[in-house]
């Protein structure tokens, strides 16, 4: 197990370039087994939950093949078995998005119970529901979901809450059942656009996306083609806390910023000085950051994988902050850490936590719960005067490539242990 020593309170300068994002590409290499040939997909993060899914692939008859970093070529023809891996498949929330191609190619799959991060119970009645509605058995056994295509035909499905992967699995499984799906109260994420366009490049016929109503017209086949992911909103959102956070100068190189309007306009809410030019978001030092309140909201809102990193650089703001966590019930337990550390910060519920600064941070010895919090804590060490030691790296390692290499690019005090 490793971990991130660093020694924080140094102004960061320079420039660091954005990933490809996490949340496509695991997506686009789900949808890769729908399609009846090889799928090359270029601008893959090179992260753990990246390297887990291909494990999985592998394990279960998929052709993965790497010619550059950031680069796969998939291949589903030699697909062997609809039984996902009970080791592997529950590290990853994104093994969900199996259950769908599996359903289409081989008729079944069988889930392990789903993993991803500790923000909250992630159930999965959604895939469930959305799954029988497409005309699947479901059974819940002890430690596993099976799914069972009897006859698979196009439905309409309403999602009780807008969910992302939900989504995603119910649109990318309908290109391949005959028939007309309607996916209303769907998810509208940049990453699910991008996936439908790929797609329908291959032969589907998906129209909608990137509203809350998205409808599919089965075909009988997709062809295989190639893709390459967008920037990562959510690294570049982390970026521009980092930079704001601890008064650096720092440049946000290959991102879109049209996928960050609202945690943009927060920032200019809160003072920070930045630019933004093309792929380019350039923070500047700012003095006398206010105190804003932030509540987290399905796309186009403000977006909950950004909630933490952001309460770090109002724990720096003037005045009281609230942070509203309406997505996951579990995803504020990480400030009890920023408190350790100095900062002055309640929760007033599971949802809500209250934030008074700006306060001095100091080094602590702390543990990374899930990917962004974990990223969260590392912008905290870097603001804290002294050292700090943040344990469970992996956690970390599984949204954030080379983390260590990248900030250190930029002047940051940031060492791998173990
Ligand atoms: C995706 O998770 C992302 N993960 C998460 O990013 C992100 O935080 C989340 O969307 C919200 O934007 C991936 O894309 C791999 P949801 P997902 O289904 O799809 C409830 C990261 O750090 N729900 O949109 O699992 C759920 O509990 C990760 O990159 C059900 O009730 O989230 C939540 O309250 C963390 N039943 C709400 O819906 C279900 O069957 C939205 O969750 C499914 C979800």
């Amino acid at each position: 197990m490793s971990s991130f020593v660093i020694t924080g309170g140094k102004r960061l300068s320079g420039e660091i370039g954005v990933s490809g994002a996490k949340n496509a590409a695991l997506k686009f290499m789900a949808a890769a087994l729908l399609a009846d040939g090889p799928v090359e997909l270029r601008n893959v993060p090179e992260i753990e939950d990246i390297h887990r899914l291909v494990e999985i692939l592998r394990e279960i008859g998929v052709s993965v093949k790497q010619s550059l970093p950031h680069q796969y070529t998939i291949d589903a023809a030699a697909l062997r078995t609809s039984e996902l891996p009970s080791a592997l498949a529950p590290k990853i929330r994104a093994s969900l998005l199996l259950i769908g191609p599996l359903l289409v190619r081989l008729g079944r799959a069988t889930l392990p119970r789903p993993g991803g991060c500790a923000i909250g119970k992630r159930p999965i009645d959604f895939f469930e529901h959305g799954f029988r509605k497409l005309g699947a058995l479901v059974s819940e056994g002890e430690d596993a979901h099976v799914f069972k295509a009897k006859k698979l035909k196009g439905t309409t499905f309403v999602f009780p809450l807008p969910s992302v992967t939900g989504t995603e699995a119910m649109m990318m499984t309908a290109t391949r059942v005959p028939g007309t799906t309607t996916l209303v109260n769907a998810a509208m994420e940049p990453e699910i656009v991008a996936l439908a366009e790929f797609l329908n490049q291959c032969g589907a016929r998906i129209s909608g996306v990137g509203t809350s109503v998205i409808s599919i017209e089965g075909v009988a086949r997709l062809s295989g083609g190639e893709a390459t992911m967008i920037p990562d909103r959510i690294e570049a959102g982390s970026f521009a806390a980092l930079a704001a956070a601890t008064g650096s100068d720092i440049t946000i190189i290959g991102c879109n910023p049209a996928h960050l309007d609202v945690p943009l306009l927060t920032l200019e809410k809160v003072g920070v000085r930045f630019d933004v030019a093309g792929d380019h978001i350039r923070i500047k030092p700012s003095r006398n950051l206010q105190a804003v309140n932030i509540t987290t909201h399905e796309y186009p809102g403000f977006p909950t994988d950004l909630q933490a990193p952001f309460t770090v650089l109002l724990t720096q703001a003037h005045g009281v902050s609230r942070i509203h966590e309406t997505i996951f019930e579990g995803r504020l337990y990480y400030t009890e850490s920023l408190k350790q550390m100095g900062a002055n910060v309640v929760l007033a519920n599971q949802h809500t936590a209250v934030v008074e600064g700006p306060a001095k941070l100091r080094g602590k010895t702390l543990e990374s719960p899930d990917i962004r919090a974990g990223l969260a804590l590392v912008i905290a060490a870097l603001t804290a005067k002294g050292k700090s030691t943040i344990a469970n790296a992996y956690q970390i390692d599984r949204g954030y490539e080379r983390i260590e290499e990248r900030l250190r690019t930029l002047g940051a005090d940031i060492a791998r242990l173990g």
